[in-house]
C-alpha cells in the first residue's frame, strides 16, 4: 500500500501527496496548483516556504544559501515525507489542461520586426489542445533542439496556435527559425504548461503588466481574455507597459488592437535607451505620442503608482527585468503574492 502525505498551505487548501510525488505534481492533480513554469528545477517559481514538516529533495535546487537556512524548497524537486505546512499562494480549482505531445505544421512565417518572427502552426485536424491563455509549449523541430515558447493568443483558431520568436545570434533554434524554417514543415510540440495565468482576485484593482521583448507574447493572450470577463470581475484599470531599446522592438500594434474593446486601458511603450532621440520616436509610426516614455518599465510602474497596494502586477521578459521589477516593486509595498511572473520562455535562442 503506498504511503500519502498531507500538504497544506497558508492559502487554507491541503491535499494529499502518493509517495516518491512531487509537491508540485500533487498540487496540479488537486487542481490546487503551485505557482510553477519549468518544473525541472530551473525557472524557480515553484519556490516556497516549508513552515513544519520533513522534505526530501529529487535533484539539485538553485537556491541561496540564505534561502537553504530560511527553510525554503523548489517544490517540483521535493516530495514531502511526513505531513508538511507550506507558505504557498496555491491557485484554486483550476484543472490546468492536460500536457499532450502532437505533430504540428508551420502554417505561417511572418517577419513581425527584423529580428521578431511570427509562427502560427496548425494543429492536425483530429487533435485537441486545450490551453488556457499565458501559458507556453515546448516546440522540437526535426533536428532535435527544442525551446519554449509562450501562447500569443487567448486560445485557438480555427486550428491554429501563434507563437512570436526573438531572433538570437548563435541560437541554433533561432538559427532554425529564421534561416531554415519553412511552411509545412513537421514539428513536436508538448504543453500546455505553466502558471502564468489571470487570477480571481483582480477585480477592482489596479492591474499592470509589464513586458521586455516578446514577453508581450502572453500577456497579449491575457489581454484578450480580460474582454470576456464580467462587469463585476474587472480590474479597476489596467496598464500595460513594454519595453524595448528601439521603436522597432514594439512589434505590434497594441494601441490599434486594444484600446477599443478594453476600458480604461493604458498602453505605454517604454524606450529603455538612455537618449531618446527623435528618430527613435518616429519608428514607433502606430503609436501616438501620448503611449511612449522613457526609462525602464518597473521605474516607470513605480512613478505611475508609487502606491501599489491595490496593484496586481503580471510582468514577462528577460529575467533581469522579473528579478528587478519584483525586488523594487516589493520593497515598495507591493504583496509579494500580488507580483506573478514568467521568465522569457518565448526568446528562441
Ligand atoms: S523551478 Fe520548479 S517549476 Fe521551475
Amino acid at each position: 500500500m503506498s504511503n500519502k502525505n498531507i500538504i497544506s498551505t497558508t492559502s487554507g487548501i491541503s491535499f494529499e501527496q502518493q509517495e516518491g510525488q512531487t509537491i508540485l505534481d500533487a498540487s496540479i492533480e488537486a487542481a490546487s496548483p503551485i505557482n510553477h513554469s519549468c518544473r525541472s528545477g530551473r525557472c524557480g517559481f515553484c519556490k516556497v516556504k516549508v513552515l513544519s514538516g520533513e522534505t526530501l529533495a529529487y535533484r539539485q535546487e538553485e537556491l541561496t544559501p540564505q534561502e537553504i537556512e530560511d527553510n525554503y524548497i523548489l517544490t517540483c524537486a521535493r516530495t514531502a515525507i511526513s505531513t508538511i505546512h507550506i507558505d504557498a499562494d496555491n491557485l484554486t480549482k483550476v484543472n490546468l489542461p492536460k500536457s499532450v505531445t502532437m505533430p504540428c505544421g508551420i502554417a505561417a512565417l511572418t517577419l513581425l520586426s527584423n529580428d521578431v518572427l511570427k509562427v502560427v502552426l496548425r494543429l492536425p485536424l483530429i487533435a485537441r489542445l486545450d490551453y488556457l491563455p499565458g501559458q507556453y509549449i515546448d516546440i522540437t523541430n526535426s533536428y532535435g533542439i527544442y525551446r519554449s515558447y509562450s501562447l500569443a493568443k487567448a486560445k485557438v483558431d480555427e486550428q491554429t496556435i501563434e507563437i512570436h520568436i526573438r531572433k538570437i545570434e548563435q541560437g541554433a533554434m533561432s538559427n532554425y527559425w529564421f534561416n531554415q524554417a519553412k511552411v509545412n514543415d513537421l514539428l513536436t510540440l508538448q504543453g500546455p504548461k505553466g502558471t502564468f495565468l489571470l487570477r480571481d482576485n483582480i477585480a477592482k484593482k489596479d492591474l499592470y503588466f509589464l513586458a521586455t521583448g516578446t514577453g508581450i507574447a502572453p500577456i497579449h493572450a491575457l489581454l484578450e481574455t480580460l474582454e470576456y470577463l464580467p462587469e463585476n470581475h474587472q480590474p479597476r484599470s489596467i496598464t500595460v507597459i513594454w519595453g524595448g531599446r528601439k521603436g522597432e522592438d514594439f512589434y505590434m500594434d497594441l494601441v490599434g488592437e486594444l484600446s477599443n474593446n478594453l476600458k480604461n486601458i493604458h498602453i505605454i511603450y517604454a524606450l529603455s535607451n538612455s537618449h531618446l532621440t527623435q528618430t527613435s520616436l518616429e519608428e514607433i509610426t502606430f503609436s501616438n505620442s501620448s503611449h511612449y516614455a522613457q526609462g525602464y518599465v518597473q521605474k516607470l510602474l513605480l512613478s505611475l503608482q508609487p502606491n501599489l497596494a491595490n496593484s496586481r502586477v503580471y510582468a514577462c521578459g528577460s529575467p533581469l527585468m522579473i528579478n528587478d521589477a519584483q525586488e523594487l516593486l516589493i520593497e515598495n509595498g507591493l504583496d509579494e503574492k500580488h507580483f506573478l511572473a514568467d521568465a522569457f520562455v518565448s526568446s528562441g535562442a
